[in-house]
């Protein structure tokens, strides 16, 4: 039998993974602004409380999120913006229904609530200090699970990524696009980031499920990576014959108002503890896409 499963933003590029890799171990019951029988949007308490109390489910896994950083950017302080309203306005609201119901909260998190300036790798111990607007949106609602009476996981994860094209392209399919049609910009050498591979991503939102796990966790690949040289394992791996050029991040950052985290990458040793399976490496991952 089917387990149900309530959830936001199961159609995006990370829920809509899950909802494929698992079809057959949850009913899902998604809570969607497009949903023809029963539209919900998160930023309306009332229709949240609604869904919740109708629902079995004894978890939530909340992934809807406004997740454009530069368009959240140009919403700075603006908390009537649609990018602090479904981020921590929506977040809240999911919590508070979900306090009124007894169900246990997961909700995904970015490593952008970091503010980049650390050279090794971010662990659950590190204080975040978000730099721009949307790591700051999700930092709060990071807040507001924290302080929750109803149980609650945290999952941050960096740059996502999945072994099948989707009609939002991720990291990997922007750039074999990108390699294909010799539009890739010259990728930074000073830039550090820790791919996820979500069809591993989704393995471990069953895990939570299954196993009730509680708290803070990084679930990224545990890996950093230059962006030049992802680039190159991708062009490498999958035989694209393409020719990468270097970029330097300083130089583009004297030119971008918007700012950037230098570093993103997270340690996964806290996670890795509690897994019941074997992650790819991004190397094994890479050689999984199909293009
Ligand atoms: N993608 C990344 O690079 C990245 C990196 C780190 C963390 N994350 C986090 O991972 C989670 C999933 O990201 P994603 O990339 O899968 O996002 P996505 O593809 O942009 O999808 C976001 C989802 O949120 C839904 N949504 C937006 N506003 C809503 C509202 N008011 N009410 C109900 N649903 C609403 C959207 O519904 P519609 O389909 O109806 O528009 C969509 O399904 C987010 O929490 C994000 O912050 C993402």
């Amino acid at each position: 039998m089917k387990t149900p499963l309530l959830t936001t933003g199961l159609n995006g590029l990370v829920g809509s993974r899950f909802a494929l890799d698992f079809a057959d171990s949850y009913e899902f019951d998604n809570l969607d602004l497009r949903d023809l029988t029963q539209p919900t949007d998160i930023t309306q308490y009332e229709q949240v409380l609604g869904r919740f109390d109708n629902s079995p489910a004894t978890h939530v896994i909340h992934l809807a999120a406004y997740t454009d950083v530069t368009g959240a950017w140009q919403q700075t302080d603006d908390t009537r913006g649609v990018a602090y309203q479904v981020n921590v306005v929506g977040t809240e609201n999911i919590i508070k229904a979900a306090e009124a119901t007894k169900k246990h909260v997961v909700y995904v998190s970015t490593a952008y609530v970091f503010d980049g300036e650390k050279k090794a790798l971010y662990t659950e111990e590190d204080t975040p200090n978000p730099i721009e607007w949307y790591g700051k949106t999700k930092y709060l609602a990071e807040e507001i699970v924290k302080q929750s009476t109803t149980p609650w996981t945290i999952l941050r994860i960096d740059m996502p990524f999945r072994s099948d094209p989707f009609e939002k392209k991720d990291t990997v399919h922007r750039i074999i696009t990108g390699i294909q049609d010799g539009t890739l910009y010259p990728q930074f050498t000073n830039h550090f980031f820790g791919p996820t591979y979500l069809n591993d991503f989704s393995k471990v939102l069953d895990l939570v499920v299954r196993t009730q796990l509680a708290g803070l966790y990084h679930a990224s690949s545990g890996e950093q990576w230059t962006d030049y040289e992802f680039a190159k394992l991708i062009n490498r791996t999958l035989k694209l014959g393409g020719e990468i050029q270097k970029g330097d991040l300083e130089a583009y950052l004297v030119k971008s108002a918007r700012p950037y985290q230098r570093n993103t990458a997270m340690s996964t040793a806290k996670l890795n503890k509690v897994l019941d399976f074997t992650p790819k490496t991004i190397d094994e991952a890479i050689a999984a896409i199909q293009i």
